[in-house]
């Protein structure tokens, strides 16, 4: 196994999430990713020949003993963390006037306390290892859209982005805003499939994630918003 640096992402199984893994893995990165469906991360690894520097967690985002027994597990398997990429979550693409309430608790559980978890728990490796936190956001938590329930969960991923960083850049801990445009992943499946225009791929953001967490030391790219083109929001 490669001593390369240590990468913990969530929702890592597939989409946004996964390209980011494969990508730091052909960089020589060790990479953790965890997510709710054990098959699907299976899938994954088997995809990418199961390499030893790839370490699969089955558990939920949102779940505190779940986030923290992956940091643990990730820091036991490799000696370290790097950097911890809060990538998981959903829309349930409905609105506030029309929408299904039902749904909207486990998005906002996943989207809003999920990254605010992994920060919970990583900080403490992080600040040994003067890491980077990347927080996976949204063009819809930069721009308004009306009755967007979704949109308010990303634009709490903004703020907690920056009030995370005025606390952890002390620390020399990093803090990165990642906010993708549409994008073509499994992510609009709950929408029937993804709207008939113009789209970025995974590996778009993937690049933006890696080049963020690449940077050198002393430098800290604070957001990224990376919308395809044309892009009507
Ligand atoms: N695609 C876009 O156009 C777009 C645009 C802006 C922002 N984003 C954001 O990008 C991030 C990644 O989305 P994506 O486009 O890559 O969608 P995706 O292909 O659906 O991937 C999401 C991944 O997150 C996992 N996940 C969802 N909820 C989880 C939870 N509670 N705990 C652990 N894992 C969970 C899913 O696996 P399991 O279901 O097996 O857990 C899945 O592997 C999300 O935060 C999304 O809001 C996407």
């Amino acid at each position: 196994m490669t001593d390369g640096p240590v990468t913990l992402i969530t929702g890592g199984g597939s989409g946004i999430g996964a390209a980011t893994a494969r990508r730091l893995l052909g960089e020589g990165h060790r990479v953790a990713v965890t997510g709710r469906g054990g098959q699907r991360l299976d899938r994954f690894a088997a995809e990418l020949g199961r390499p030893a520097e790839l370490l699969t967690l089955v558990g939920d985002a949102a779940d505190w003993d779940a986030v923290s027994s992956a940091v643990e597990t990730t820091v036991r398997q490799f000696g370290r963390l790097d950097a911890a990429v809060a990538n998981a979550g959903f829309a349930t693409f409905d609105d506030i006037a029309g929408g299904d309430p039902a749904g909207w608790r486990d998005m906002v559980l996943t989207n809003v306390l999920g990254p605010a978890l992994l920060i919970r728990a990583a900080l403490p490796a992080l600040r040994q290892s003067r890491g980077r936190i990347v927080l996976v956001g949204s063009v819809a938590g930069v721009v308004y859209s009306p009755g967007n329930i979704y949109g308010a969960t990303k634009w709490a991923v903004t703020g907690l982005a920056e009030n995370t960083r005025r606390l952890v850049t002390a620390d020399g801990v990093g803090v990165t805003l990642v906010n993708p445009g549409a994008t073509e992943t499994g992510f609009f499946d709950a929408d029937g499939g993804p709207p008939d225009r113009a789209m970025l791929d995974a590996d778009h953001i993937a690049g933006a994630i890696a080049w963020a967490i690449g940077q050198p030391s002393g430098v800290d790219v604070n957001t990224l918003t990376v919308r395809p083109v044309p892009s009507p929001l």
